[in-house]
């Protein structure tokens, strides 16, 4: 029997996702922008899902945009970045002449999507990039954030949880900070600092508000929460208070931020998906958390405790489904006990990494090279049981005692 350990690199599509997807896809296949009545029924699907994925992050419903999933939410947070910059040197009508370049603050734990962006913005010299590192807990420290703000800082971007190790950032609290920084900013005529977390890892484990972490900006993935394979923007007063530059051009749909036609049966699912994160996260998140806790106490039981390190530091706020760990001993390199594993489906680092090398998330977060080698990151399910994991910590004992038998003369 196969054990699905997972969950960060994506969910199964939960049974109602797809009852949801197939009944819209029959019944709601209407173009949203035509008048007559499967159009209607389509455009009043979108209009549902819309409100549904709102309820969930505390939001309005008009400051949603539904994108292709949470890369392209990413990129249009970063990209718009060049342009809000610019709009605001028209404002102040000091356009020409400047050779000041707009600067964006992020940490060195952040997803390919938020960081690689920024790298290719900054390598062709559109924007200055101050990298935070985390501390070697693997959290970014807020007065490490607000200490690297300068008069340009135009955007700061903090995940709101770790794939990899699962750490929570504290975005609450340096959106606090910001707040107070901005109302100063506005004082002495400075740009706004606008603020955006990717919340990807952490919709549908633990609660996510836009109001209560005070962001302009919020990334949504519906395939991390049972969801389809798309995703969403939130803005905070969309287009008023928050401005978005649409990275596509076409027709009007998503108020024009995101042109194309809509995929309304994704976005009905994603609407579903986001229903079933109002109504039972609190089921989901102590479940999660209990059959992980349990998952790291029978690897204890069945390593001992010298010889299993996880990779996140303890009193660090974490993710109640995620254990990153690692064997310790030679040979035990992550990905070659996975390949002896018969049941676990699991994998070392994210799943857009490559597995032969030590995940560059851990060694910023502190974790020591030999252990690095040997990570494995264990992420738990609203369908994880106890038995699951016994069957799991069995596999993985087997597997180190293949690995040391062949290295035995
Ligand atoms: C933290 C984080 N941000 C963004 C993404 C990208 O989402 P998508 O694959 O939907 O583009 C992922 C997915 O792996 C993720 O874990």
């Amino acid at each position: 029997m196969a054990v699905y350990l997972d969950h960060n690199a994506t969910t199964p599509v939960a049974p109602d996702v797809v009852k949801k997807i197939t009944d819209s896809l029959n019944e709601e296949w209407g173009n949203p922008s035509s008048g007559y009545e499967p159009g209607v029924k389509s455009k009043e699907g979108i209009e549902k899902a819309r409100r549904q994925v709102a309820l969930m992050i505390g939001g309005n419903s008009e400051d949603i945009i539904f994108t292709s999933g949470g890369t392209e939410a990413n990129n249009m947070v970063i990209f718009g970045i060049v342009d809000y910059y610019e709009d605001w040197l028209k404002s102040v009508s000091c356009g020409k002449g400047t050779t000041d370049k707009p600067h964006v603050i992020t940490t060195n734990v952040e997803h390919d999507s938020v960081m690689l962006p920024i790298k290719y913005l900054e390598k062709r010299g559109a924007i200055d990039v101050s990298v935070v590192p985390v501390s070697p807990k693997g959290c970014v420290v807020p007065q490490d954030v607000i200490s690297e703000i300068r008069h340009t800082t135009c955007l700061v971007t903090i995940m709101l949880a770790n794939n990899e190790t699962g750490v929570i950032m504290p975005v609450e609290e340096i959106g606090r900070y910001l707040k107070e920084v901005n109302k100063q900013r506005k004082a002495e005529k400075l740009i706004k600092i606008l603020y955006h977390t990717d919340a990807a890892q952490g919709i549908g484990k633990i609660r996510v508000d836009a109001d209560e972490l005070s962001v302009d900006y919020l990334t949504i993935v519906g395939h991390k929460f049972y969801g389809p394979r798309i995703g969403c923007l939130y803005a905070h007063g969309l287009g008023r208070e928050t401005p978005v530059y649409p990275l596509l051009h076409g027709g009007g749909q998503e108020q024009g931020y995101r042109p194309g036609t809509e995929n309304t049966a994704m976005i009905a699912g994603l609407g579903e998906a986001a229903r079933l994160v109002c109504e039972n996260l609190t089921e989901y998140y102590t479940h999660m958390k209990e059959i992980r806790d349990y998952l790291e106490e029978k690897l204890k039981e069945a390593f001992g405790e010298d010889c299993v390190a996880f990779n996140c530091s303890k009193g660090v706020r974490r993710l109640p489904n995620t254990c990153s760990v690692s064997l310790i001993g030679e040979g035990l390199v992550g990905h070659v006990v996975l390949s002896r594993c018969t049941y676990i489906m699991a994998s070392t680092v994210a799943a857009c990494h490559t597995q032969n090398k030590p995940s560059g998330i851990l060694l910023a977060s502190g974790v020591p090279r030999h252990q690095a080698v040997n990570a494995i990151r264990l992420s738990v399910g609203r369908e994880t049981t106890r038995d699951n994991i016994d069957i799991a910590v069995k596999d993985m004992k087997h597997s180190v005692t293949a690995l040391s038998s062949k290295k035995s003369p």
